[in-house]
């Protein structure tokens, strides 16, 4: 029997884009909640006859807590069925920047996340998960098939179109990755800055030795949370010159009033990917996302 993919309600359209263009059929996971916020999780298989040998789940980790209990509670059903392959889509991986214990105690939220999605998971695809102090997505989940896309490239081609002579700045020395990816991509000047975090909500940041004056420059990340790591590099590049900033990051999560923070420091466009749903969307990852997906399916067998 062919793989098929479930998919939560709220991921409809994302979920429906991938399944079509990797020619899987897609499945509404129902999931009722009970007044006291309990979940109740239902499937249209009953026995486990039903259950498909091979299923992708897709599911984006934004607002990640709840979502990771409802995997679990899938993934573990869906093996006491007898299904034998399972795929993750997760455009945005969540937990993938607490790679360290930043003060003494903290757990190291990046291996432990990643540790329980390689128990419940044969496979993980996403899109640009913050990988700082290690290289490959499988060291955070060890499984064998870890695959990390990118968003950068069809961010830089869209930034091509709307801004042919951009100055691509990152803001932090993590960006790099993504920065310097879509700068040869599409061939544009880059720069990155060096950023000290103080708070969850404070940042310092130091703007690259480039020339900013009278230049479009955009700033790219792959994430924007509070919004104030991408506000402040902007303020600190119109004080540098800049003639405008624009914003472009792989995943839109724009926590509380991100957007109204990045707006206030002059950014005019804010521009993301749509691995999380949100009106800044202005790239596809289904294409992606699916021949990945293809590529994992075939070699699950
Ligand atoms: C961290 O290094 C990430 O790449 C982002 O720069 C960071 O998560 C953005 O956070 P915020 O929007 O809260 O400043």
């Amino acid at each position: 029997m062919s793989a098929r993919m479930l998919y939560f309600k709220e991921d409809a359209l994302s979920a429906g884009r991938v399944a079509a263009a990797a020619g899987i059929e897609s499945i509404a996971i129902d999931c009722h909640r009970f007044p006291d916020d309990e979940l109740c999780l239902a499937l249209p298989f009953v026995e486990a006859s039903e259950f498909p040998e091979t299923l992708v789940i897709f599911r984006s980790l934004d607002r990640p807590n709840e979502k990771l209990f409802e995997l679990m509670l899938m993934a573990r059903h869906l093996r006491q069925n007898g299904v034998k392959r399972l795929v993750l889509v997760a455009p945005y991986l969540a937990y993938m920047r607490q790679d360290i214990a930043f003060n003494p105690g903290e757990l190291v939220s990046q291996q432990l996340v990643g540790g329980f999605l390689a128990e419940w998971f044969d496979a993980v695809i996403t899109v640009d998960p913050h990988l700082h102090r290690i290289e490959r997505l499988e060291q955070a989940i060890p499984v064998k098939h870890a695959i990390a896309l990118s968003g950068a490239p069809r961010l830089a081609e869209f930034i091509v179109q709307q801004r042919g002579q951009a100055l691509l700045i990152g803001p932090d020395e993590e960006s790099a990755q993504w920065v310097e990816s879509a700068a040869e991509g599409c061939g544009l000047e880059h720069g990155v800055c060096r950023k000290v975090r103080k708070g969850d909500r404070e940042v310092d940041i130091e703007l690259p030795r480039l020339d900013i004056t009278g230049r479009q420059v955009v700033l790219m990340d792959d994430i924007a949370s509070s919004g104030h790591t991408l506000a402040r590099a902007a303020r600190q590049l119109f004080d540098a010159g800049a003639e405008s900033v624009d914003v472009a990051v792989t995943h839109a999560l724009f926590a509380g009033n991100a957007l109204e923070v990045i707006q206030s420091a002059g950014v005019e466009n804010i521009w993301s990917t749509d691995c999380i749903a949100h009106d800044s969307n202005v790239v596809a990852m289904a294409p992606v996302l699916a021949k990945a997906l293809e590529q994992v399916l075939g070699a699950l067998g």
